[in-house]
């Protein structure tokens, strides 16, 4: 069952109950630090891929996943018409309680309406959870989008993940897909029920589009493997 973990977290951090950081790993990687701070950027703060899909914008736009709201509370002052949904009751309540004016507890899966832009941002495509779903999640994200309309999304290719110090990979074919990471988090010593998170590299991302009548391009490489994408209806 889903204990919100990651929401407990912000709602610490908003409250000014900031004592220690989420820590959080995978199946394939050791313990991490997710500091919480972090997930209270403002622009300037944000990774150069935030801050471009920020700036490619417009219209009436869903920020999916929102987290705090960071995204949403920038083109809000902007000027856009903004509807931020998240799963996590805490990152909902800490979103409203710092100015996003329409936030909705809600599954990507739920959302209904129909939009100019969607974000998808830090690791969006985690939010598909794995390559079975992808199909399934892209057909729902083309029925919310106008006919012009557009999603950013961002991504990293894993692969370096695999890499030993020799430099060649131990990637296992018989598995699935490389970037199918099975996501861990705990915070004060509460583990969150794991979580499937998917990683897709860009060539993988391009051609589950063009099944689904997608165009897809690349509007800009991270410094780390990681890259911001752009998708539109043929
Ligand atoms: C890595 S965080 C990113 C938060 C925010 N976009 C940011 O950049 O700071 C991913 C967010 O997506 C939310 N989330 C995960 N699956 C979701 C789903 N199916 N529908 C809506 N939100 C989801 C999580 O609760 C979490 O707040």
């Amino acid at each position: 069952m889903y204990k919100d973990v990651f929401g407990k977290a912000l709602l610490d951090y908003h409250n000014d109950n900031y004592t220690e950081d989420i820590i959080t790993w995978t199946n394939i990687s050791d313990k991490d630090m997710l500091p919480l701070p972090y997930l209270f950027r403002n622009f300037e703060e944000m990774p150069m891929i935030e801050q471009e899909a920020l700036k490619h914008s417009n219209g009436k736009i869903l920020d999916v996943g929102c987290g705090t709201g960071n995204h949403s509370l920038w083109l809000q002052n902007k000027g856009f018409e903004v509807k931020a949904i998240d799963i996590s009751m805490g990152a909902v309540s800490v979103a409203k309680s710092r100015g996003v004016n329409i936030v909705e507890q809600k599954h990507l899966l739920e959302e209904t309406e129909t939009y100019d832009t969607i974000l998808l941002l830090m690791n969006g495509t985690g939010i598909f959870e794995e390559l079975t779903k992808l199909n399934q999640y892209l057909e729902h994200l083309k029925s919310l989008l106008t006919k012009k309309g557009k999603i950013l999304i961002d991504s990293s290719d894993i692969r370096y993940m695999y890499e030993d110090e020799e430099g060649s990979y131990w990637i296992d074919l018989n598995q699935n897909y490389y970037g199918e990471l099975d996501y861990y988090i705990s915070y004060k010593g509460e583990i969150e029920t794991p979580m499937k998170w998917l990683y897709l590299d860009f060539d993988t991302l391009k051609t589950a589009c063009q099944t689904v009548g997608f165009k897809c391009y690349k509007i800009i490489d991270g410094p780390h493997f990681d890259y911001l994408a752009q998708l539109k209806l043929f």
